[in-house]
């Protein structure tokens, strides 16, 4: 195992209980370094978060540079000049017609407001009976309790069943394991849904772009969200595209929606906004949405304290900047490619079932059988045993479960910062197989 510190010497409630943390005192590009001198190729960005790469001091400099001026205002009695430009910079690369930004902290808060939102407006709307919610499964949102709701994570649902909301699910576009044409590819799950529950009864359909903590990089097919698009129409229901993990570039366009040609109602940023320098994330949407709002009560009844922070904001802004300057969402695309080049070596290896993703975001699904695409035993946890071998290896990578059915399910992400090379993604694929050859052992697997 690791070395690092260990519960309960430190007075840190450990988001980890059952092992020990290395301690990072230093990030550069795409490495991290632990007190030891120890260095781990960051290869998923912690949580697909730092996609600029550790330690910009520009973006540094330009926190501090606000923090100096005016550190916080409150977002009722005043604006400030980050939270207008940030917006700015948003409306020009946002898909067409998404024009407003209306930021907080993290991606699970931003998906609670984007699903409220959708809410006030069929109220505001007139048609107060609009409140039911349509998700996927499998599918991730975050973990505050509507956001969860909304999510197919049964692990962490299981223990604050009491205290959810009912969301609709119809099965995710998981090409791994759907038929091709099947309702779950083509959409008809959707609108076969909204039919059941009454057009009448529902607000919003909310979606991953690409699979993110869920299908682990799965693609849809091309024409799978113009159909959302067409049915959300028809039936009058808004379409909430979650890009937390995928918007600000990782898929190779700033938006992923961008890749299918589709404008939700209100698209959702996290993660990478920042780049992970500040906890940002964003809800954008339209004039179409905020009009009756501003008609009616004046306000989104959504307030929280850091929302539109001019510090946070600073951190967003000199993020977007940096990414535009260096054409870090065009590398990522071309990076991307070199990536999904060298990890499909990996689908030859025992235990690999899938390997698939569109630009720096990757998923690997190992199985237990590669023919009829079985997982293996949960209580095996191969992902989190692949993950702690991969860190032995100093390789970091996002381990995924419980996408395969119930709890069953291991796949691991990758999900690099842009700047990445040629020779660290080599180095990534040579780690990753000193890992899984260490798991497999572990693990008791024949080849
Ligand atoms: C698509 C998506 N939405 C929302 C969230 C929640 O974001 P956060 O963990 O910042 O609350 C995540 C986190 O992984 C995510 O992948």
């Amino acid at each position: 195992m690791n070395q690092g510190r260990r519960y309960p010497k430190s007075p840190v409630f450990y988001r980890a209980l059952d092992r020990e943390l290395p301690m990072i005192v230093r990030g550069e590009g795409c490495w991290l370094i632990d007190d030891k001198g120890r260095r781990y190729l960051d290869a998923c960005g912690g949580a697909f978060v730092a996609n600029l790469g550790h330690g910009v001091a520009e973006i540094a400099d330009a926190v501090a540079e606000q923090l100096r001026r005016v550190a916080y205002v409150n977002g009722t009695a005043f604006t400030n000049e980050p939270v207008e430009a940030l917006a700015a910079e948003l409306r020009t690369l946002s898909p067409k017609g998404l024009d407003y930004s209306y930021f907080l902290s993290s991606g699970s808060e931003v998906v609670e407001a984007a699903l409220k939102l959708a809410r006030q407006y069929w109220v505001e709307s007139g048609k107060p009976g609009k409140h039911k919610i349509i998700a996927r499964t499998p599918g991730y949102h975050g973990n505050t309790l509507l956001a969860l709701s909304a999510s197919a994570r049964e692990h962490y649902k299981k223990m604050y069943g009491p205290w959810l909301v009912p969301v609709t699910m119809i099965p995710a576009p998981y090409p791994y394991r759907c038929e091709p044409n099947s309702p779950a590819m083509t959409a008809q799950a959707l609108e076969d849904a909204i039919l059941k529950e009454g057009p009448e009864t529902v607000a919003a359909f909310i979606a991953e772009p690409v699979g993110g903590s869920s299908t682990g990089g799965s693609v849809p097919p091309q024409d799978y969200f113009k159909n959302v698009r067409r049915i959300c129409d028809k039936h009058g229901v808004l379409f909430i595209a979650d890009e937390v993990l995928t918007g600000a570039g990782r898929t190779g366009k700033w938006a992923a929606m961008e890749h299918f040609g589709v404008t939700p109602d209100i698209m959702t940023l996290g993660k990478g906004l920042s780049g992970g320098y500040v906890p940002l994330s964003a809800l954008i949407t339209s004039s179409k949405i905020i009009e009756p709002l501003t008609k009616g009560s004046g306000g989104f009844k959504h307030a929280q304290t850091f929302s539109h922070s001019p510090s946070t904001c600073a951190a967003g802004l000199a993020a977007v900047r940096h990414i535009k300057k260096h054409n870090l969402v065009e590398r990522s695309a071309k990076m991307g490619v070199v990536l999904h080049r060298d990890l499909s070596t990996l689908a030859e290896l025992p235990a690999v079932g899938d390997v698939r993703g569109l630009g720096l975001l990757a998923g690997i699904e190992f199985v237990a059988d590669k023919k009829t695409k079985a997982p293996f035993p949960r209580k095996l946890k191969f992902a989190e045993r692949f993950t702690s071998a991969a860190q032995d290896a100093g390789l970091v990578v996002w381990p995924n479960v419980g996408h395969a059915g119930g709890d069953d399910g291991d796949l691991i992400m990758i999900a690099p910062p842009f700047i990445i090379t040629d020779s660290e993604i080599a180095e990534i694929v040579s780690r990753f197989k000193t890992a899984l050859e260490k798991t497999l052992e572990a693990c008791h697997v024949h080849r």
